[in-house]
């Protein structure tokens, strides 16, 4: 008898709406040029590549031809590569691609994917487009903790460095720095997180029903999708995650992610 268990129909969001203003390149970061395709191509291809998803959702900034074009043009490559695979007959193995106009923040592009989602969905993976070599295996470690029963599942990293809690310097103290250190963390609880994050679809259609009422403040303070599931008491499950997952948000991060792709460690460094 087979044990596995089964595994959920499950959507793909890519969040690709962002500025990207500290990339610097003046234009959404989805749009910049990674290794002669943009970040979003890139990400796409990722999430087509792992083989999880029925469906993939990406959110992008509101009436972006360009990028809209190119989800359109991520689609017909897919068609195409799929021909050539010989498989013209299984379109119901091919992901359908859906593209929503994203909103002012993170989560509110979130819940613009939500909305969009086919009706048999019962999981759904988050996924940064800013994390566009994110490896096939962490898609894959996330999918399979949700078919074995959690609710919410995250990939994390171990934390290299020190953190350490500041606050503003005030009285003598500022003429001495800007900041003033109130406490160390224990380093050896704390965890770096990325994405794809995955969720049971309604737990996390739950968690953001709640944060559409949030404050400005509140909302500010969002800034990944398990936290609004930690706030409903759901337990959050995590898995390793990889250092090619890198979010690409400053020029040097650009950088490492182009040595990735196309210099010497490119071809032997495969993390899994
Ligand atoms: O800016 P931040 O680092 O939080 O962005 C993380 C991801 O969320 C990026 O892929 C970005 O495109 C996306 N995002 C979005 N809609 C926003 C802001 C960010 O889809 N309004």
């Amino acid at each position: 008898m087979d044990s596995a268990p089964r595994t959920p129909v499950t959507a793909v969001i890519v969040v690709a709406a962002g500025s990207g203003q500290r990339l610097g390149y003046g234009m959404p970061k989805a749009k910049v040029p990674l290794g002669g395709d943009s970040i979003l191509t890139h990400a796409l291809r990722g999430v087509a590549a792992a083989g999880i998803a029925r469906q993939i959702c990406v959110a992008i900034p509101p009436g972006d031809p360009e990028l809209h074009a190119l989800c359109q043009a991520f689609t017909q490559d897919l068609q195409a590569e799929r021909r050539r695979a010989g498989h013209a007959g299984d379109g119901g193995q091919l992901p359908v691609v859906t593209i929503v106009d994203g909103g002012a923040t993170r989560a509110e592009s979130v819940r613009a994917a939500l909305a969009a989602l086919l009706p048999a969905t019962e999981a759904v993976l988050v996924h940064d487009a800013a994390r566009a070599l994110t490896p096939e295996a962490v898609f894959h470690r996330v999918s399979q903790a949700l078919a074995a029963g959690a609710l919410a599942v995250i990939p994390v990293m171990p934390v290299v460095d020190t953190v350490k809690t500041v606050e503003p310097t005030t009285g003598g103290g500022a003429a001495i720095a800007p900041e003033l250190v109130t406490g160390t963390a224990a380093r050896e609880t704390l965890r770096a997180v990325q994405t794809p994050q995955g969720f049971e679809l309604a737990t996390l259609r739950r968690a953001h029903d709640a944060a559409a009422s949030f404050d400005a403040g509140q909302a500010a303070a969002v800034t990944d999708d398990a936290m609004l599931v930690e706030l409903l008491g759901v337990p959050v499950y995590a898995v390793r995650g990889a250092s090619q997952s890198l979010k690409i948000t400053t020029p040097l991060d650009l950088i490492i992610a182009e040595g990735l792709l196309e210099g010497p460690l490119g071809a032997r460094w495969v993390e899994g």
